[in-house]
């Protein structure tokens, strides 16, 4: 999506050769205009797929998933990384590891947020080692929840996360692709 990796030549930083900072449009501070795109882009390619739902992992999937849901016209779920004290009818959680971060936690969902026969986009910011992907896709599997795709705005294709989804069988469509990082220049694919 040129759109975005125009944003992302000019607004993004590169912190070292394996993290990019994008608090200014997408982490933090939200460019609202970009968001909109990213979800029109979205609906055009997935248009025809019968989409029922659109899932995404707090926090920062939150932005883009919302406007790819409401240009798609269906409900978003929101997997939360922490099981609530208060909300725990029908309660599922998949552990993840991050290796960016070097901790792991629960991703959680309830099956009361699914129906029968969903096909759902799961949609996150950044894909780097796939974990996050992986635990989400496991969740939607115990719940009988069809995955057209993986949604990334983000991917760093020099880490594993893309590997690690296909040979999971898993489809992948990535709006950038961030081919190397390599002194303070960002090559696309
Ligand atoms: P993985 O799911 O692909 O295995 O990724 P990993 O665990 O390694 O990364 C975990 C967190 O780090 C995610 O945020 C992810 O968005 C973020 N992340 C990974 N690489 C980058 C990067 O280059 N730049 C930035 N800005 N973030 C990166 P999270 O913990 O889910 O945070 P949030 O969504 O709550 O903000």
């Amino acid at each position: 999506m040129d759109l975005l990796k125009e944003k992302i030549k000019m607004n993004a930083v590169v912190v070292d050769e394996h993290v990019l900072k994008v608090d200014t449009f997408l982490n933090q501070k939200v460019d609202i205009q970009l968001m909109n795109e990213i979800g029109l882009h979205v609906k055009d390619y997935f248009e025809g797929k019968n989409i029922t739902k659109v899932v995404t992992i707090e926090t920062s999937g939150i932005a883009p998933a919302s406007f790819i849901a409401n240009h798609l016209g269906v409900e978003l779920v929101i997997l939360k990384k922490q099981t609530s004290k208060v909300l725990n009818e029908g309660i599922l959680a998949e552990e993840v590891y991050s290796f960016t971060k070097g901790n792991t936690y629960n991703l959680c969902t309830s099956s009361k947020f699914f129906e029968a026969n969903e096909t759902v986009l799961l949609v996150d910011d950044f894909l780097a080692n796939g974990e996050a992907a992986l635990g989400a896709s496991r969740l939607l599997k115990r719940l009988n929840v069809g995955l057209e795709s993986i949604v990334i705005i983000i991917e760093k294709s020099f880490q594993e996360g893309r590997s690690k989804l296909e040979k999971a069988g898993l489809p992948v469509y990535s709006l950038a692709c961030i081919e190397s990082m390599c002194d303070n220049k960002i090559k696309f694919m």
